[in-house]
């Protein structure tokens, strides 16, 4: 079991789901075993609507919600599976640690769909995922005579739960906030241990491996996302994963990664040098993308948009382009130009929690959602340079992670050497607490 299931935070948010839509049928799929190769599978991570709906992290499992109730389908106890694959919850287990109405053996799901949708106006699910799954559903579906019409609404309509479902997740809980700090934590020190230890002559994997090492110590379970290590050139692709090359005296070293803590995760990003200290050019750069990084945190406070966010973020990295010397011209018409593009092809953050990009809304219907106490975001400005001149094969990238507060932020990632002087004195040997 998670540590933190808390079964009534998770009712808490089926019941704020329904709550949306008091008369449909929400029906969602958990993950299933994905196959490695041949009889080994991919470690199983369960999907993130139905951990952040239940808790439940057992794999090939159904929720449905509907007239208020909660019904998990899950797989039964098997006492030789079992043995090969570990315990499971079973049916009585599951009903009271997971705090749901009523559990059904999966293989029930489709004989009691029809029962379970009398009452229902539409049906609710994520369809065009996994087309098997989808067909089986549908099968099922036109063989229920509910959904066929034997009201007087015709055909169920069948529509995406994610509109709602993305507006909740965006904002996160006191659970869901302990999670993504104790992740963040975790994260920035394993960044620190790397910051320190690394030398030319490691690889990149090295690096990684160092970075592991703290990481899985602090708490975490494993890595929210494909890891970035990205030294020299490298780190001008921006998800770079090869992550086997030997570090250089003189080149920049970019890491782009995080830990996760029962589903959530951080998101990291710190680029310093090989050596002791920056060359001048790489200096120059990382002081302009810091300096967008500490103006786009100050910004963020309720009521601000991602596209404002994003827009100075483009302003401000076309004029350090400008005083680079890299572009020329006027600073206006070069952002409408989009002239920084090749320079900055990334937009400036996204929402974070149970996904590295996490569900939530920027716009819908030409309207900005604006920013809400409670959501978490990165703020990730960089510049990168593929094409010879001055600036040849430096790739820049710092990302933080914000909490939106009441009155303005908090940096989740606080306390790493971020400052050219910073980073070099503890390249150097110097201590940072
Ligand atoms: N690590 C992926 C990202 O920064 O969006
Ligand atoms: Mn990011
Ligand atoms: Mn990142």
């Amino acid at each position: 079991m998670l540590k933190s299931t808390v079964p009534g935070v998770h009712r808490e948010r089926r019941l704020r789901l329904l709550t949306s839509a008091p008369d449909a049928c929400f029906i969602f799929f958990g993950a299933q075993e994905i196959v490695r190769s041949n009889s080994t599978h991919f470690p199983f991570r369960q999907d993130s609507d139905f951990l952040y709906l239940t808790g439940f992290d057992e794999p090939g499992a159904i929720l449905v919600l509907v007239g208020g109730k909660s019904h998990l389908f899950l797989l039964e106890r098997d006492e030789t599976r079992e043995i090969w694959d570990g315990e499971r919850y079973g049916l009585d287990r599951a009903r009271s640690v997971f705090g749901v109405d009523e559990t059904h053996p999966v293989h029930e799901f489709h004989s009691r769909l029809d029962t379970l949708l009398t009452d229902a106006t539409s049906i609710r699910t994520t369809l065009g995922w996994d087309p098997e799954r989808d067909q089986s559903l549908l099968k099922t579906l036109h063989g229920a005579s509910r959904f066929r019409g034997k009201g007087r609404f015709g055909h169920l309509p069948v529509q995406s739960p994610l509109p709602e479902l993305s507006e909740l997740r965006s904002i996160k809980d006191e659970v869901e906030l302990g999670l993504i700090r104790k992740a963040c934590k975790a994260t920035t020190k394993a960044h620190a241990e790397v910051l320190r230890k690394v030398r030319s002559g490691m690889t990149e994997f090295d690096a990684f491996i160092e970075f592991q090492y703290t990481l899985l110590r602090q708490g975490c379970s494993e890595l929210g996302y494909g890891p970035i290590f990205a030294s020299g050139f490298n780190a001008t692709t921006l998800h770079y994963t090869r992550n086997n090359e030997v570090l250089k005296e003189g080149d920049l070293f970019l890491i782009d990664a995080a830990g996760e803590c029962e589903g959530y995760t951080a998101d990291l990003t710190q680029t310093f040098p090989v050596s002791r200290q920056f060359q001048p050019a790489q200096a120059r750069v990382y002081e302009q993308v810091l300096s967008v990084n500490r103006e786009i945190t100050a910004m963020i406070k309720p009521g601000v948009s991602y596209r404002e966010l994003h827009s100075r973020s483009v302003e401000c990295l076309t004029e350090s382009l400008l005083s680079l010397g890299v572009l020329e011209g006027d600073a206006k018409e070069l952002v409408l130009t989009g002239a920084y593009r090749k320079y900055y092809p990334h937009g400036v953050g996204h929402y974070l929690g149970l996904d590295v990009h996490d569900a939530g809304i920027y716009h819908e219907r030409g309207q900005d959602f604006l920013l809400k106490p409670g959501m978490v975001l990165t703020n990730e400005p960089g510049l990168y340079f593929r094409e010879s001149g001055p600036y040849f094969g430096i790739g820049v990238r710092i990302e933080d992670d914000i909490l939106v507060t009441n009155s303005g932020s908090e940096v989740l990632t606080a306390g790493l050497p971020r400052t050219v002087a910073e980073i070099e004195s503890v390249r150097s040997g110097g201590v940072w607490s």
